[in-house]
């Protein structure tokens, strides 16, 4: 009897031709299933696939006995208890790299279109409110030669960085690690806020980075400062950053993760300063098909007994 491999949710691009021969293959539904359901299909799974936001908690990998492997689709591994898996002995591989540039394309996407009010302008224009010609109405911040603050500087944050460069912004970052490069300065991170136009986030969420753009810090920023955010909801206080957006002390902000997606805090949908995006860092069809790719490679992999090309430490 093959092992059971169950996958949450339909992985786009995802080719399961490959598997079928190490694996009976189970659940890949449009929708993940409503968890006691889950817990039934999959009890036998020794493979699970679930992508960035199914939450494989320590209930649910002690419901699945069989479960030796959690291959993740995405980079983020928010969503698992990595200790219920350790204890457990399960496995858990992730998809670092294929969504770094994709990522690091849309931080930037959202930074231009909060400095240039894309977005809002676009909605004017739509409902008639384009009605005469001034040169002072709707007015941008310039990007090109500010300061770009980056919180978190591995591969993605570094990503974001050399396109930056591109727009000529002075490259600040904060991270526990220098990083060694000779065009972007290691500071603090209170000091990257007093300093920069602009904050893009790139950290990953755990106890550590949980509101590490707390209320204090927000208040650090420059006034009209713009801050962008394809890290993970839950790095930054949303209710102290709707707040200071809507009395004007934080300029514009770019946010595509929320800490309960899909619903977005109340608060934003009212700010016109605020760019919003559903989860869409690393939304091209050709990333997503390559971290479905990736996630099954390695399922594919411990299924013949290699090692994995990603485990998760
Ligand atoms: C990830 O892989 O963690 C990303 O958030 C998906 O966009």
């Amino acid at each position: 009897m093959k092992p059971v491999l169950y996958i949450v949710r339909a992985l786009p691009g995802g080719d399961l031709s490959p598997l079928r021969g190490l694996f009976e293959i189970r659940g890949g539904a449009p929708r993940p299933p409503p968890r006691e359901r889950l817990v039934e299909e999959a009890r036998d799974a020794a493979v699970l696939v679930p992508t960035y936001i199914d939450r494989v908690d320590a209930a649910l990998v002690d419901a699945l006995p069989a479960l030796r492997h959690v291959a993740s689709y995405g980079v983020g591994v928010n969503h698992v208890d990595l200790d219920a898996c350790r204890r457990r002995g399960v496995l858990v591989t992730n998809t670092p790299g294929v969504l770094t540039d994709a990522t690091a394309d849309h931080a930037m996407a959202l930074l231009l279109a909060a400095a240039r009010r894309v977005v809002e302008a676009d909605r004017i224009v739509r409902s008639g409110g384009w009605t005469e010609v001034d040169p002072a109405w709707m007015l941008g911040t310039e990007v090109t030669g500010k300061t770009v603050g980056v919180v978190g500087f591995g591969r993605i944050g570094q990503a974001f960085a050399r396109r930056a460069r591109g727009f000529d912004l002075r490259v600040l970052y904060a991270s526990p690690r220098d990083a060694g490069v000779t065009w972007a300065e290691r500071v603090s991170l209170d000091e990257l806020l007093t300093e920069s136009d602009f904050v893009s986030l790139h950290v990953p969420l755990t106890s550590a980075s949980q509101d590490l753009l707390s209320r204090d810090r927000i208040a650090l920023l420059k006034p009209g400062a713009i801050v962008v955010n394809t890290a993970r909801g839950g790095v930054l206080d949303d209710a102290a950053l709707a707040e200071a957006l809507g009395e004007g002390r934080v300029g514009a902000a770019g946010l595509d993760v929320f800490p309960n997606e899909p619903r977005v805090p109340e608060a934003y949908l009212r700010l016109p300063n605020v760019v919003l995006t559903p989860h869409l860092g690393s939304g091209t069809r050709e990333t997503r098909a390559a971290m479905a790719r990736l996630a099954l490679e390695d399922a594919a992999r411990v299924g013949r007994g290699e090692p994995p090309l990603h485990p998760v430490p």
